[in-house]
């Protein structure tokens, strides 16, 4: 049996268009089991091996000057895998926050988490808070971690937080419109992604962002999370750029 292998050597950082990044990179890093399955470990060695490629995609957004990474790095319905599996994911949030956070300062990175956080466990919630407050002063890159996160949770919390300002008269009916919508969703003060990048050849949402994905760009790899590099990432904003975003007006509008 014949096994082709193809290596991509272009190197995608150099045809990158400085002037047309994307302000805001979404990833939902998805395969790190199947990954380790391939290597004959257990899930968990997936994750351990997925930490890589999120500091190989933080660093990368860093660098080229990117403004907001977001990561889907665990879902609301990522509560029901095996208590082993949540329990060491939490542990690898808190050793790579602990690991990371002289990079997070040296590189000027701001730490943001949007999802349920009163759901973690409470020496994952205080490591965040105190490492969000740690960098609140940065100015470069927003690194948004989704933790206890799903769509559907964020627009619920949405609903009844404007019920209770209708309710406690702080909010009218009638002033209800898209842009004070935003306000009330966990995203409130960060743009809406430009690209969305989902790894592993699954071609899904996942409860991700589904408000704030209405226009973005859809890249799909079947690259397993772990071995995504650098290299992916600069691909992935290479296809980004060569597409003709219109916003549901015509071609020509565009490019007038
Ligand atoms: C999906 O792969 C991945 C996750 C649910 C967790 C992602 C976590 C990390 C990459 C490590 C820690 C993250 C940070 C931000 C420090 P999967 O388990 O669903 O893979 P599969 O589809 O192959 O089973």
């Amino acid at each position: 049996m014949q096994i082709v292998i193809h290596i991509d050597k272009m190197d995608y950082k150099e045809l990158i268009d400085k002037k047309n990044l994307p302000r805001h990179i979404a990833i939902i890093m998805d395969g790190n089991g199947r990954w380790a399955k391939k290597q004959g470990g257990i899930r968990i060695f997936g994750h351990q091996n997925g930490v890589k490629s999120v500091n190989d995609v933080v660093e990368a957004s860093a660098e080229l000057g990117i403004q907001f990474l977001t990561l889907y790095a665990f879902s609301t319905e990522n509560w029901n895998r095996p208590k082993l599996e949540v329990e060491a994911l939490m542990g690898l949030l808190v050793s790579t926050i602990s690991n990371e956070l002289k990079n997070l300062t040296k590189n000027n990175i701001r730490l943001l988490v949007i999802g349920n956080i009163a759901q973690l466990p409470k020496n994952v919630r205080n490591k965040l808070l105190k490492t969000i407050e740690v960098t609140s002063i940065n100015s470069g890159l927003t690194l948004v971690l989704a933790l206890s996160y799903s769509s559907r949770w964020e627009i619920n919390e949405a609903v009844v937080n404007i019920a209770k300002d209708i309710k406690n008269n702080t909010l009218q009916v009638e002033d209800i419109n898209e842009t004070v919508f935003k306000k009330y969703l966990s995203t409130s003060e960060i743009p809406d992604p430009e690209l969305l990048i989902r790894t592993s050849g699954e071609y899904r949402i996942s409860n991700f962002l589904l408000y704030q994905l209405a226009y973005t760009e859809l890249y799909f790899t079947e690259i397993l999370w772990p071995d995504f590099s650098k290299n992916d990432f600069y691909k992935a904003i290479n296809d980004y750029q060569s597409r003709e975003r219109r916003f549901g007006m015509t071609s020509e509008q565009i490019t007038k």
